[in-house]
């Protein structure tokens, strides 16, 4: 299986990298978040006022078993996909895990631009620096490839990217 999933915390880019990846590679991209929108027809930030963190990643990690079964996919998924070995195990079995990383500081900046975005909201820049490095080791183990996307501009991540697969 060939698919390349897109791992890395959120505003690393994940979304944006996918489509210009597309250019290089006939591959379909597939917007994890968006589609569980589509499956629980609701927003992310009303999935965690219902259903609660626990019910978001339950329905991050189905989506995730079935989106793996196809090929040829670049799959931009959650920042928090990792924190379910179940789905490290997924993406491992079916393709290639291309981690973006970036500094708090640039993750800060962007993730405060919008609202979407409920594990955020309202943190401050020490917030946002343990939940990366609470994450971090998760991360670590899930990537084949690391790309520093604090350093590089988004047509630079993509080259990077296609290089190294
Ligand atoms: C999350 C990241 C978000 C989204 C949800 C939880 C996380 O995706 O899945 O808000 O736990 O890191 P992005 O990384 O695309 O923002």
């Amino acid at each position: 299986m060939n698919n390349i999933y897109l791992i890395g915390f959120m505003g690393t880019g994940k979304s944006t990298v996918a489509k210009k990846l597309q250019r290089f590679l006939p591959f379909q991209v597939v917007e994890m978040d968006e589609a569980i929108e589509r499956v629980e027809a609701m927003s992310i930030p009303e999935i965690f006022e219902k259903k609660g963190e626990d019910g978001f990643r339950n329905a991050e990690s189905q989506l995730l078993s079935i989106i793996a079964k196809e090929n040829n996919q670049i799959i931009s998924c959650g920042g928090g996909i990792v924190l379910r070995q179940e789905n490290v195990d997924t993406m491992k079995n079916s393709g290639t895990v291309v981690r973006l990383d970036a500094t708090p500081e640039v993750i800060f900046d962007r993730v405060n631009r919008n609202d979407k975005r409920p594990l955020v909201k309202g943190k401050t820049l020490e917030d946002i620096k343990k939940m990366i490095s609470d994450r971090e080791e998760a991360y670590k183990n899930a990537a084949d490839i690391t790309v520093d996307a604090s350093t590089l501009n988004v047509d630079e991540v993509t080259s990077e990217i296609v290089k190294q697969l």
